[in-house]
């Protein structure tokens, strides 16, 4: 039998946690059949609420989980790793500025990168789910100087997938229908849902919609404000669907995309489509060997480019935040 992987999950007692862990270990991650092993960091306060986790994923004989263990310590929790999810972060509470939420964030996410730098398995694999996934993202790499820069990735899948249910349902399809759709930026609402390459039945999706209208005043700002929607209708915040995203993104990178379509993912730039190169930005991607790749040669129009450079420029905002604060 394969060796297993091991995947290292923080933040595991937290609503996503609960949602994502049950999926990894029923092989849903690693795709393939290959085995698991789950490496679970909390914090001190929230680590009993992980063991308590770890029992049920026992009780569900999942025949591909081959162990689990739980830690309050980064070193320990990252070590061997072939994939990280890392989706424990400080939320912005009320009153709180932006600087003091990248502040704690950076708390977090520079002993994290250290600690992936230390003892993570040579092929390691980095999402940051954790808000502000981007730039998290980006700390943590900035920490983690012996692992390429390209292992850093930042979760706007679940922006993809909401706005393929928006278009399909729009367009009365499937979503399986829909190809090649794009998210642009940063995984905020200054996000850009690019629709002019996406393809239904390989027919132009922008012909199909025809009016602009829509685009600009209903399906762009329903996406973008996609996670505020949930929390007032449902109560709380995305969590399944989160997870379900970070199945996805992960899937991909380790299985490839399927042929004739691509997918999005926050990646560092190379410069390409004049995003600032070090930026942990999300583009259209496909993924090979293991590897991500930014889709090259799409036209990019007046409207698209105006929306793509202000949710680029809010990321040089946040990466000027963080270096202020020593964090890069
Ligand atoms: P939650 O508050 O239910 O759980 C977070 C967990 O992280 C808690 O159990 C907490 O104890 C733990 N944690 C905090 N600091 C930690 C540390 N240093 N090490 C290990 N664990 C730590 O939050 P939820 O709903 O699970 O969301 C998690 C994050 O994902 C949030 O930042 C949220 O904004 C973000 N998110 C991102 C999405 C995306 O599309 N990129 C979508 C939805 C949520």
């Amino acid at each position: 039998a394969q060796t297993p992987l091991t995947v290292t999950v923080t933040g595991a007692a937290g609503q996503i946690g609960y949602a994502l862990l049950f999926r990894i270990a029923s092989g849903q991650l690693l795709g393939g059949g290959r085995r698991v092993k789950l490496r679970l960091l909390e914090i001190p306060a929230a680590v009993r609420a992980a063991e308590g986790t770890a029992l049920e994923l026992d009780d569900c004989a999942f025949p591909l989980l081959a162990g689990v263990d739980v830690f309050d310590d980064p070193k320990q929790a990252f070590e061997g790793a072939n994939v990280a999810l890392l989706v424990g972060a400080r939320p912005r509470t009320k009153g709180m500025e932006r600087g003091d939420l990248l502040a704690a964030n950076g708390g977090i996410f520079k002993p994290q990168g250290e600690a992936i730098n230390a003892g993570a398995a040579p092929d390691i694999k980095v999402l940051v789910v954790g808000n502000p996934a981007n730039t998290n993202a980006l700390i943590a790499q900035a920490h983690a100087p012996d692992v390429p820069a390209d292992r850093f990735t930042a979760m706007t899948r679940l922006d993809h997938n909401r706005a393929i249910a928006q278009l399909a349902r729009k367009l009365q399809v499937t979503v399986g229908q829909v190809k090649k759709l794009t998210i642009w930026g940063n995984h905020s609402a200054t996000q850009y849902p690019d629709v002019f390459h996406a393809e239904v039945d390989g027919r132009p999706a922008a012909e199909l919609i025809g009016d602009r209208s829509w685009l600009a005043d209903e399906f762009i700002p329903r996406v973008a404000k996609r996670g505020a929607e949930i929390i007032e209708v449902r109560g709380a915040s995305s969590a399944a669907s989160a997870a379900s995203a970070a199945i996805d993104h992960v899937h991909d990178w380790i299985n490839g995309t399927p042929e004739g379509d691509w997918t999005s993912a926050a990646i560092v730039s190379d410069g390409s489509y004049g995003v600032p190169a070090g930026l942990i930005s999300s583009f259209p991607v496909v993924a090979r060997d293991g590897r991500f790749e930014i889709v090259q040669g799409l036209d990019v129009d007046e409207f698209s480019r105006q929306r793509i450079d202000a949710s680029v420029a809010e990321l040089q905002e946040e990466r000027t935040a963080v270096q202020g604060l020593g964090l890069l």
